[in-house]
């Protein structure tokens, strides 16, 4: 084997991530834009995430994306951190080079993109309600307001996360207010669940008032049928999306950040969706 035909070695690393589709869609994008690379998944044990990513980079590894439970130990890690990595206090994509580890989020882009260009729904200028005020609520606040929304309302079970998240983005141009769920009163145009409720099959608690006529509702957890928070708000009149092209988009993203080729997604959300 030449040196030239040595693939790029990328990874995702996480504990369990058996179940992982990334190296699907990587190998989807590298056959599609002609990139010479291998993308594995990488168990990493519970208490050895440092040792197994310097373990990767010491095997001529070129980058990661991280997945749970590592993404705050990767933010820790990282010795360069761009501001939406820093914004969302969590990494999910990591670059080796130069004897030097850069962490980058590109779950918020993900989903912005998703929205914007995948479901052609217009974020500018709309008012936007995030539901839920953990890992996955923070990671796309700064790309929902780099969107230019009209305002940002955050609305979680416990209220004093949401009020917590709130003050991180106190001096944003957009305004960021947090909520209970008892107290939405009024339709959103666009309403993001990022609560892992639909993981144990739970609505959160959203008052009917928050859906329009107009609302998109969108799912960031996806499933073959669609999610009971898609049902609940399809049922009110909301047009509805799940979080599969968020899946792709952020895949997507991080492929730019390593070989800056931008993958099309479409075809890959489209196999991926049939694989459901
Ligand atoms: P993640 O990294 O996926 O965001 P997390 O940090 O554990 O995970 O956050 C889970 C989020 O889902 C929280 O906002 C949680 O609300 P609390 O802060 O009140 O715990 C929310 N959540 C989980 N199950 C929920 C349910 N059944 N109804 C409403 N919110 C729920």
């Amino acid at each position: 084997m030449t040196l030239e035909s040595i693939p790029d070695r990328y990874a995702v690393i996480g504990n369990p991530i058996a179940h992982s589709k990334s190296p699907q869609v990587h190998a989807l994008f590298a056959q599609q834009t002609r990139q010479t690379m291998v993308y594995e998944r990488l168990l990493a044990p519970l208490d050895g995430f440092a040792a197994s990513v310097q373990d990767f980079i010491g095997q001529g590894g070129r980058g990661a994306n991280i997945t749970v439970p590592f993404k705050l130990e990767a933010f820790a890690l990282a010795q360069e951190l761009t501001p939406r990595a820093q914004s969302a206090g969590a990494v999910n994509t990591l670059s080796f080079s130069a004897g030097r580890i850069k962490g980058d989020n590109t779950d918020g882009i993900g989903l912005v993109r998703d929205i914007m260009i995948n479901a052609a729904v217009p974020l500018k200028g709309r008012t936007v309600l995030l539901l839920g005020a953990g890992g996955a609520a923070r990671g796309v606040i700064l790309p929902l307001i780099e969107a230019n929304i009209a305002s940002l309302v955050i609305a979680n079970r416990t209220e004093g996360r949401a009020l917590e998240l709130v003050q991180h983005f106190s001096a944003s141009t957009v305004p960021v207010l947090a909520s209970t769920f008892g107290q939405l009163d009024r339709p959103f145009d666009v309403i993001i669940n990022a609560t892992s409720a639909s993981l144990s099959a739970e609505l959160p608690p959203v008052p009917d008032a928050v859906f329009g006529p107009e609302t998109f509702a969108y799912d960031m957890m996806y499933s073959a049928q669609p999610t009971l928070f898609m049902q609940h708000a399809a049922q009110r009149g909301a047009q509805v999306r799940d979080g599969l092209g968020m899946l792709v988009e952020q895949a997507a993203e991080s492929f730019f950040i390593w070989r800056g080729v931008r993958p099309e997604t479409a075809s890959v959300y489209q196999w991926l969706r049939g694989q459901l």
